[in-house]
């Protein structure tokens, strides 16, 4: 494709300066405060859209508009569905960013911003591919369907609705999506797992008001000291979940894929140097990279209640609460979970006070066939794209929609990242390498030719 190489060269300044225009906006789907930011962005998507050649469309839903937009047809050819997200996780903390979140700034080959790899940053190198088809060849050899949607870091709860009722307008033969990582720098990789989640917020409350420790101490029981023994009560000492039940419905690990796990040679001096920890730490007899892609896990995410300012302050706080999230294997189901960590922590919660949980959302894991003729087109162009062929890894982060995927359209995804594992996902200083953006855009380029070569 001689005409795309040079396209892609002559565009790099353009297609960087668009990315910088999506990061700019302030996306964050769980404020509600930035409601008009998601709007603009899911604008900025549309018109984009509209601007390369695409029909595209808007469509509301309860919680942030969803973007729809989609090339014609190609009679014999495959039909790839791309699916990505424009909202953003919250920047905090601010005060440790180098550069402000939304302010995107090009330091070491890098541009630096919330969004950059996850997912703005991954998503448009598919648009940036088809836009670069259609410029320099006036047609796609394959039909293209995007999705793009504003609520993945929240759950993606409207999504499941939008699925079963646009099924036909959907239809595809396989679905693309770039949200996940590289295995390292200069080894890129597809993903055939992720993990799933079951995420929570636990409010416990005691007395009708904060009470002096000294006077009403030890008599009455104290929400705060409640809430940490809850917590506690959730793990042993080296990970392990303590909710009965849980590990029913894991699927162990087969040994043939731990062996393949441990042959990609792992770094783990480098890992715990990039994150800034002496030791790695987790369930016993599992390799790291068995502990983050193929087993269950259980995270605080947040925990408030009482006193944080400067000094002491003896208070019997009235409430407490705390966020937590379990990450899930295949077959886990997040419903089961939430229903048997229910009846545990109500065991472990004592007299005097009350606790309610809520279930805010859930995704159950994801594996992916690797026999197939769509997976080994993706290794084409990927190889093509990033000059290595890549490896095939799983991952332990969640993308909540993937299996429904599967159940409402049909269809297998493919899981191919651009992105690298210190890019600070979720983190101060998320970034993406913007040679990784462009040679994102080549594989993508060179993805819709490798499919065009699958008849229908
Ligand atoms: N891009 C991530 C998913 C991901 C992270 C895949 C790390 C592989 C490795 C995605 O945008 C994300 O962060 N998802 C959330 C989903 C959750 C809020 C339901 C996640 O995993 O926390
Ligand atoms: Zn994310």
């Amino acid at each position: 494709m001689p005409d795309f190489s040079q396209y892609l060269d002559e565009h790099r300044e353009v297609f960087e300066a668009d990315l910088c225009e999506l990061l700019r906006i302030p996306s964050v789907s769980a404020d509600s405060s930035h409601q008009n930011d998601m709007a603009a962005a899911a604008d900025w998507m549309l018109r984009h859209f509209q601007t390369i050649g695409l029909s595209a469309e808007l469509i509301p839903t309860k919680g942030h508009p969803i973007v729809y937009a989609e090339s014609p047809p190609v009679e014999g050819a495959p039909t790839a569905l791309i699916y990505g997200h424009y909202d953003v996780q919250p920047p905090d903390p601010l005060d440790e960013w180098i550069s402000p979140p939304f302010e995107p700034t090009k330091r070491d080959g890098n541009v630096y911003a919330r969004g950059a790899t996850d997912d703005k940053g991954q998503m448009l190198t598919h648009v940036k591919s088809g836009q670069t088809w259609l410029e320099t060849e006036g047609r796609l050899p394959i039909q293209l369907k995007y999705l793009i949607e504003g609520e993945e870091e929240v759950g993606s709860e409207s999504l499941d609705a939008f699925l079963e009722d646009r099924r036909e307008q959907l239809a595809c033969d396989v679905i693309v999506i770039s949200d996940t990582s590289q295995f390292a720098p200069g080894q890129p990789a597809i993903t055939y797992g992720l993990r799933g989640i079951a995420y929570f917020e636990l409010r416990v409350s005691g007395p009708k008001q904060d009470l002096h420790s000294g006077t009403f101490g030890g008599a009455v029981a104290n929400p705060l000291n409640a809430l940490s023994k809850m917590l506690a009560a959730l793990t042993d000492g080296d990970g392990r979940i303590q909710v009965p039940g849980f590990y029913d419905d894991v699927i162990e690990l087969p040994a043939k894929e731990r062996e393949q796990f441990a042959a990609l040679n792992f770094d783990e001096a480098k890992f715990m140097e990039q994150i800034g920890v002496k030791a790695v730490q987790g369930e016993v007899d599992f390799s790291t990279l068995e502990r983050r892609w193929a087993r269950p896990t259980c995270d605080v995410h947040g925990l408030w209640g009482g006193y944080q300012g400067e000094g002491g302050k003896t208070v019997l706080p009235c409430r407490a609460g705390a966020k937590f999230s379990f990450r899930l294997v295949p077959d886990q189901d997040p419903k089961k979970v939430a229903a048997s960590l229910e009846s545990y922590l109500r065991s472990h919660c004592p007299l005097g006070v009350e606790m309610e949980l809520i279930d805010l959302h859930g995704a159950p894991g994801v594996l992916v066939p690797l026999e197939s003729p769509f997976m080994s087109a993706a290794a084409a162009a990927i190889e093509k794209g990033f000059g290595t062929a890549p490896v095939f890894i799983r991952e332990g982060g969640s993308i909540p929609i993937v299996n429904a995927f599967a159940e409402t359209l049909g269809a297998d995804t493919l899981l191919l990242g651009w992105g690298l594992d210190d890019d600070n996902t979720h983190s101060p200083n998320e970034k993406l390498h913007l040679a990784d953006f462009h040679r994102g855009i080549k594989a993508s380029g060179h993805l819709w030719e490798e499919l065009g070569k699958l008849k229908r």
